[in-house]
């Protein structure tokens, strides 16, 4: 309490600060969260330094070996806090029914009630980073800005390479710019003289998001999703309610998506730009960087975005997308030179990694990186060696060394397939959505619905297997529209009809809408192992999309829609035979049957609100079915 802050409640604001509504928001947030000092971030390398250090020195950080991984350090995460907390994820608009039946609700005034006490003291001991961020290009009419107070130095560092940030930022928020407040504590204050822990966290936690007035309130964790607050709360739930509320008023509006951007160029020269949905942890960062095999080197793929777009329509009627990103926070295990070359490429010097284990030459290694090394110390800074691993087996799988979700956090610009457009403020012209689900049976490799509601349908019913992305059980197949069930900001339902609108919109203006594809490329065999080769050899998919799109590829229709035979496939280079194709291409009527009834389960739920055209649309899938 006899902190200079406190007591004068001096902001320490720069000159730049001139936003009235930002400085008053900052002041208030002071006087809750009572924090020992103020640090308002300008975005510099310096400063990232500085805080680097800063975090070697509390013990956040360890810096890795200069020689092999120059400016990278290793985080370690508490046990308890190592993935989104879905079911601590709040959206509370007025109404519950605006929430829908997939997000978990609480009365605004509820919630309030419920935070005011936690952010009381909160940041006690501890220094307020106020990170001014922008979604988008620096001033771009798509971007939007937000302010993040943190009392996490880690988090200052993530959001530095996640967004672009710092003061440039406030120059563009003026006077009266407007922005997302996005408040986030660890909540661990700290009493006089108490020593800090690593990383500090709450048991208790809360991810809130207010739609109505547009706020973020996290506390508890310092994880990704749920610290890292530009990400999936503000470009993903808060956006989304933005880009809906713009089409009320009478535009089209713009959707904010769980989607990578990518471009793909064939042999010809022609380029077309790809947004792909599939669940955390199904595949979107190693598909935006794919490398294709060597039989199809006359194709090349680049990087617009790895998690998140935004997409809006432009005057010509087509869908535009831009990464609102800067940087990449990627699933580590499973990423290797063989798989995605790219990202291990982009993974060399400026990185930070949480979660893997540390090599005893002070590098970083994780399951599937490559050979185990003979020791090391896992993520959780215990020794580990294969024999420990095996003795210690948890589910029957040796310890990992690395969290199945442990992450690393880097900027776009490291990447060797970045696209030259990932920057544009104008965005690439989408010319096919992909929707993918992780699924060990009856849905194809690929798919192309007949139509913009077919494949609102086919996006809306789609089902995943739960990744280690988000806490809880994982492999439980659940539908996951879109792949937007944790990261929808409004009711699903209204969010079906949003898609249906705009392209009916669209079309109606003589726009040709972009084709719509579902992918899936993990149907196991009986040996349980995955049977298609997935990752560079995606591309063989990517291309049969070309084809489709170029009206080269005439496919076979069935009950779902468009695939491609074994022939339309290119097999150049890749020993694949028509049987193994039959077991990732086939379904039979049962399991198609339960599938449908999953759908209708999905459905039931979202009754109230749930478009008339997507019930038709099963109908006359059923219809199909046994028709068939
Ligand atoms: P989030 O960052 O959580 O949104 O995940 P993401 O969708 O970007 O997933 P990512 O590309 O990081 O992949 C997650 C896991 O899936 C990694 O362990 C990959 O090795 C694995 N994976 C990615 N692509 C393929 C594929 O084509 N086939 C198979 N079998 N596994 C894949
Ligand atoms: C996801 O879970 O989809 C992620 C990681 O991209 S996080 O930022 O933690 O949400
Ligand atoms: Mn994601």
């Amino acid at each position: 309490m006899n902190s200079p802050v406190m007591q004068g409640l001096n902001l320490q604001a720069p000159p730049q600060a001139r936003n009235a509504r930002l400085l008053a928001w900052v002041a208030d947030m002071v006087a809750l969260c009572k924090p020992d000092d103020i640090h308002w971030c300008d975005g510099s390398e310096s400063e990232y330094q500085q805080f680097c250090e800063r975090l070697v020195e509390s013990g956040t950080f360890k810096r890795l070996n200069p020689a092999l991984r120059p400016n990278s350090f290793l985080a370690r995460s508490d046990p308890s806090d190592v993935a989104r907390v879905e079911d601590r994820t709040f959206i509370c608009s007025e109404h519950k029914a605006d929430a829908g039946p997939t997000n978990h609700w609480v009365a605004p005034a509820v919630m309030r009630a419920t935070l005011q006490p936690l952010f009381d003291g909160c940041m006690r001991g501890r220094t307020m980073y106020v990170v001014p961020f922008s979604m988008g290009p620096l001033g771009s009419p798509i971007a939007h800005i937000g302010v993040e107070l943190s009392d996490s130095p880690y988090v200052a560092v993530n959001m530095k390479i996640m967004t672009r940030m710092g003061s440039a930022v406030l120059d563009v928020l003026g006077t009266d710019g407007d922005f997302v407040p996005c408040v986030h504590t660890v909540g661990a204050p700290l009493q006089p003289g108490q020593q800090d822990v690593a990383w500090p966290c709450n048991k208790t936690k809360y991810i809130v998001h207010y739609p109505e007035s547009r706020e973020i309130w996290s506390y508890g964790s310092g994880y990704g999703g749920n610290a890292l607050l530009g990400k999936k709360c503000f470009a993903l739930r808060i956006a989304s309610t933005m880009g809906r509320a713009e089409a009320a008023q009478g535009s089209a509006g713009w959707l904010a998506e769980h989607m990578l951007i990518l471009g793909v160029t064939s042999p010809a020269g022609k380029k077309y730009h790809m947004a792909a949905a599939f669940p955390s942890a199904c595949g979107k960062t190693n598909f935006a960087m794919l490398i294709p095999p060597p039989a199809l080197a006359g194709w090349t793929v680049s990087t617009i975005g790895d998690d998140i777009a935004w997409i809006k329509p432009g005057a010509d009627g087509r869908l535009y997308a831009i990464n609102p990103e800067a940087g990449y926070f990627g699933v580590a295990p499973g990423t290797n030179t063989l798989t995605n070359p790219n990202c291990m490429a982009s993974l060399t010097h400026d990185a930070i990694f949480t979660n893997v284990a540390l090599t005893d030459d002070g590098d970083v290694w994780w399951e599937g990186m490559g050979p185990a090394p003979e020791h090391c110390i896992d993520w959780q800074g215990r020794e580990w060696t294969p024999a420990i691993a095996r003795d210690q087996a948890e589910g029957g799988k040796p310890r990992a060394a690395a969290h199945p979700n442990a992450r690393f956090t880097v900027a776009a610009t490291n990447n060797p397939a970045l696209d030259e457009a990932w920057d544009s403020p104008a965005g690439v012209p989408i010319d096919a959505f992909i929707f993918g689900g992780r699924r060990s049976t009856t849905v194809p490799l690929v798919t192309e619905a007949r139509n913009w509601v077919e494949g609102v349908y086919a996006a809306a019913t789609m089902g995943s297997e739960t990744t280690a992305a988000a806490a809880g059980q994982q492999g439980v197949v659940r539908r996951d529209p879109f792949a937007m069930l944790p990261f929808m900001g409004y009711h699903m339902g209204d969010y079906f009809q949003h898609w249906l609108d705009l392209g009916a919109r669209l079309q109606a203006g003589g726009a040709v809408l972009p084709r719509i594809f579902t992918t899936n490329w993990f149907r196991k065999g009986a040996d349980g192992q995955f049977i298609w080769p997935g990752y560079g050899e995606n591309m063989r998919v990517l291309q049969w999309m070309v084809e489709r799109i170029e009206g080269r590829a005439r496919g076979n229709e069935h009950v779902t829609g468009i695939s491609p035979s074994y022939d339309e496939i290119c097999w150049d280079g890749l020993d694949f035979s028509r049987a193994q194709f039959e077991q990732v291409m086939g379904t039979d009527a049962p399991s198609m049957q339960a599938e449908l009834a999953l759908h209708s389960e999905l459905f039931h739920q979202l009754k109230d609100r749930l478009p008339t055209v997507l019930e038709e649309t099963k109908t006359a899938m059923e219809g199909r079915l046994a028709a068939a």
